[in-house]
């Protein structure tokens, strides 16, 4: 397995935590190209920050990372979640919600919440073809995960 993320202290939560199977890549996704082919790309918690205009150069990184007949499994918590947000506000299109420190510092984040099927009409077009499932939304706090695929590839 590989973990990629763009914050070292991120990434040794892997050591921190034992996993000996785990390779890590410390690297910014936005300017990532894929060294190699894997059955199965996970994010979670990610696809929420990724603005509009990297959103198509960032899903091609996925295509690239994905072996054939491979899936994109996708994590993200549900729109529903905005009712508890503290402040959401768009500036220039780009949605955002504010996130405050336990230091005071705060800061507007990209935060893009997307509805199961609104993410699938998206990336068809970037030649991704799955579907997505709401769970636990009952409480403001639940998700959405997608299971996607090229929509090229045969799967049977
Ligand atoms: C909301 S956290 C999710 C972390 C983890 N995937 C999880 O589910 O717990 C978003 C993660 O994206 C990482 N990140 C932000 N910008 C990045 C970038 N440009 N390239 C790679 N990782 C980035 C942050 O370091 C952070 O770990």
């Amino acid at each position: 397995m590989t973990a990629l993320d763009g914050s070292k202290p991120m990434l040794e939560q892997i050591a921190h935590r034992g996993l000996s199977n785990v390779n890590t890549v410390h690297a910014d996704l936005f300017n990532w190209n894929p060294p190699t082919e894997w059955d199965a790309v996970f994010f979670a918690h990610w696809l929420a920050h990724v603005p509009e205009d990297r959103f198509d150069r960032f899903w091609g990184a996925v295509d690239g990372a994905l072996a054939p007949g491979g899936h994109v499994i996708v994590i993200d918590v549900a729109p529903e979640e905005q009712r508890i947000e503290e402040h959401i506000h768009e500036h220039e299109s780009i949605p955002l919600t504010r996130r405050r420190l336990r230091d005071g510092r705060q800061y507007d984040v990209v935060k893009k919440y997307w509805e199961p099927e609104e993410l699938i009409e998206r990336i068809r077009p970037l030649g991704f073809e799955g579907a997505g499932t709401k769970i636990g939304t009952e409480d403001g706090f639940g998700f959405v995960v997608w299971d996607v695929v090229r929509g090229s590839d045969d799967q049977s």
